[in-house]
């Protein structure tokens, strides 16, 4: 009888070892050990619990429900497990009936007769560090019975699994190293698609970002659609400062800002004599873009008439200056942009659309500032902090403007956002920037709910009002003085006079 008891805890010292290497799951891995203290050895619901800073929880058991196992958690001290996992120090209670430490906090052993059973308790210590406890209850039948060998024995199988948790627990902390490594990576990249000058943390700024980086190096045509002060002239310089040209020539031109008589001579140039008052040679943006970029503006304001030879110049590089035979031949990357519906243009016919085709190789969308409203407090930072710059001040706002911001849709993007920024920095004397000294239209939230249910007919009316109260109140606190008004509304003084005149603005 004892020699067979002897063979069968050699046995299960056999399959324990074994079942500890057996996977990467720690808890399967246990229980299974558990199992086997169970089937050979007698010692019923088997657990072990490992200590995590001053809480000792069971992690694997075996003959218990889960909701026991969950239950077992014991602070350092606590009961029994909480004692040897304090003190480190086996505790065998021979009779758990007569124990008043025993707390069955998992309530797994109301059906037995605690006559029967002995609770044992050992650590589970690696290089004198307490991981753990093991414990097991001990069924007997003699009274005469001493444990001293099942305690040796479970220090033993202790050892065993202090060494897998151990293990375990390296690899665990290597994995999360990984993980951590993985993230920052991840940061890394994020980080990568930022591009100098412009903010963006949306989902879709990072991935107009993503778009710069992966064509700045080509030498394809972009065509940048988007709202007005949507940044399509911030990206368009982006892209050349990143690109192979980034050293020749960024030239800007605005198709819709000079008359339609003027424009081929501006754009390919002329010949001395070309026409009244060609007095000499002239280079066009073409010629003065060789090497560079251009970049056209309100690409869809392009007459038909000059529309083929832009394609030519595209396709074949090549051109003659107004007035003249001789052939003019152009490296120049195009950059296009538009806040018209290009493919409207071309299905009324007031666009070809093999130029389209040709511009639209690579079409990036700058989203408007209402559908990106996270990004509106860092840019309101952003400029914040470059007019403080510009006009030597500190100012703060406080945090009722950035709500009156995320509140309001920005239909002028953040051009419009510079420019209240600027103008509030300018105009503000205290030490912070508040809700009070804010446009009317931005301010008052009523006022723009009541502007936002108005037909579609009266809207171009409410712009004006909106544009004609910003103009009075920018004249205001410039104290009626029009270029500095004009200033920061982000107008020319000239557009500033015509507006004034329109809206039959009056000093009051
Ligand atoms: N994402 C951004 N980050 C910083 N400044 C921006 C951003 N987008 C636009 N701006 C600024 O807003 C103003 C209008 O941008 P712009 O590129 O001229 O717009 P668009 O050409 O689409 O009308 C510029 O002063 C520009 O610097
Ligand atoms: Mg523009």
């Amino acid at each position: 009888m004892h020699k067979d008891y002897r063979t069968l805890e050699l046995t299960a010292l056999y399959e324990i070892s074994k079942l500890l290497g057996s996977s990467l799951n720690l808890r399967s891995n246990l229980r299974g050990v558990m199992r086997v203290l169970s089937e050979y050895l007698d010692m019923q619901r088997g657990t072990v619990a490992l200590r995590i800073d001053d809480v000792v929880s069971i992690i694997a058991a075996y003959g218990m429900s889960r909701e026991a196992i969950k239950s077992g958690r014991y602070k350092l001290g606590e009961g029994i497990i909480g004692r040897v996992a304090k003190h480190g120090a086996p505790i065998v209670i021979p009779n758990i009936g007569e124990e008043p430490l025993f707390l069955n906090k998992t309530g797994s052993r109301k059906m037995l007769k605690k006559e029967n059973i002995a609770f044992l308790c050992v650590p589970i210590t690696f290089r004198r560090n307490i991981l753990g406890v093991l414990s097991v209850d001990r069924l007997f039948s003699s009274t005469s019975i001493t444990f001293e060998k099942d305690l040796r024995l479970l220090k033993i199988i202790a050892t065993l699994i202090a060494q897998s948790v151990q293990l375990h627990t390296e690899i665990e902390k290597e994995r999360e190293a990984f993980l951590r490594e993985k993230e920052n990576l991840k940061h890394q990249l994020k980080a990568r698609y930022r591009v100098e000058n412009i903010i963006g943390h949306s989902d879709s700024m990072q991935e107009v970002f993503e778009s710069i980086h992966r064509v700045a190096p080509s030498h394809a045509t972009v065509l940048l659609r988007g709202e007005s002060g949507t940044g399509k002239e911030l990206v368009a310089k982006a892209l050349h400062y990143m690109s192979r040209v980034a050293k020749g020539p960024f030239i800007k031109f605005n198709c819709a800002a000079i008359p339609e008589g003027l424009l081929e001579s501006e754009l390919f140039g002329h010949e001395k004599g070309a026409f009244t008052g060609a007095t000499n040679m002239r280079k066009g943006k073409f010629e003065l873009a060789n090497n560079g970029t251009i970049f056209l503006d309100e690409i869809g304001d392009l007459p038909l008439s000059l529309q083929p030879k832009i394609l030519r110049v595209l396709q074949e590089k090549e051109f003659e200056r107004v007035g003249g035979e001789k052939t003019v031949t152009v490296r120049v990357r195009l950059i296009t942009a538009t806040s018209r519906n290009l493919e409207k243009l071309v299905d009324s016919g007031s666009f070809r659309e093999d130029l389209y085709y040709r511009l639209n190789v690579v079409p990036l969308q700058l989203p408007p500032l209402r559908e990106r409203k996270e990004d509106i407090a860092i840019l309101a930072e952003f400029f914040l902090h470059k007019f403080n710059k510009e006009n030597k001040k500190g100012l703060k706002m406080t945090p009722d403007v950035l709500s009156a911001f995320m509140d309001y849709s920005w239909p002028g993007n953040v051009r419009e956002l510079e420019n209240t920024m600027e103008r509030l920095v300018v105009m503000s004397d205290g030490k912070t920037i508040s809700r009070s000294q804010l446009p009317i239209t931005i301010k008052d939230r009523s006022l723009r709910l009541k502007s936002g249910v108005t037909v579609k007919d009266s809207l171009p009316s409410t712009i004006a009002d909106i544009e004609k109260t910003q103009i009075v109140d920018a004249l205001k606190k410039s104290g009626w003085k029009q270029a500095r008004a004009a200033r920061v509304l982000g107008m020319t003084p000239r557009q500033i006079g015509y507006k004034i005149k329109r809206y039959g603005i009056e000093k009051k």
